[in-house]
């Protein structure tokens, strides 16, 4: 199964969208809650970044036999140092944004915990594909 995701840039209001959606088709689908939950805070997280840091972008959530895997990829400014942006505690992220309560700079440490699996391929200015994967 392949469903995909349209996720617009800096628009909080809908911000989450796509990781709800797809958190409702893993519970019909009748996955352990436990990878359910893994699923939904990696997704999330991706999610919003690439809404705050990606400017939007387009999201591909696969499930099959053995396992998740999704996949964001957006045209925003890319990560200048991935091994920094992985760190707990660093963010880019403006004080608009800190006021919105983003920006604690823990979005990808726990992808990275949730998820068995998490590529970042980015290019400055061009933009930013991650992929996560949870094991079934
Ligand atoms: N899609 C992206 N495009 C460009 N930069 C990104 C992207 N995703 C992450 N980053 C960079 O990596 C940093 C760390 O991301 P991370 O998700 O860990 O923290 P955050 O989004 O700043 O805060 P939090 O996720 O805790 O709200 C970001 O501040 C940003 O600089
Ligand atoms: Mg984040």
């Amino acid at each position: 199964m392949v469903l995909q995701y349209q996720i617009p840039g800096n628009d909080f209001s809908s911000a989450g969208e796509a990781s709800s959606n797809f958190k409702t088709v893993l519970k019909k689908l009748g996955l352990p809650s436990q990878t359910i939950r893994r699923v939904a805070i990696a997704m999330y997280e991706a999610e919003i970044n690439t809404v705050i840091h990606g400017g939007g972008g387009e999201c591909k959530a696969e499930v099959n036999g053995d396992r998740i895997r999704i996949t964001f990829c957006d045209h925003g400014p890319g990560i200048q140092d991935v091994n920094l942006a992985m760190q707990a505690g660093y963010s880019t992220a403006s004080e608009k944004i800190r006021e919105l309560g983003f920006g604690a700079g823990m979005g990808l440490p726990n992808i990275q915990k949730y998820a068995d699996d998490l590529q970042i391929d980015t290019e400055i200015g061009k933009g930013t594909t991650l992929v996560l994967t949870v094991n079934l």
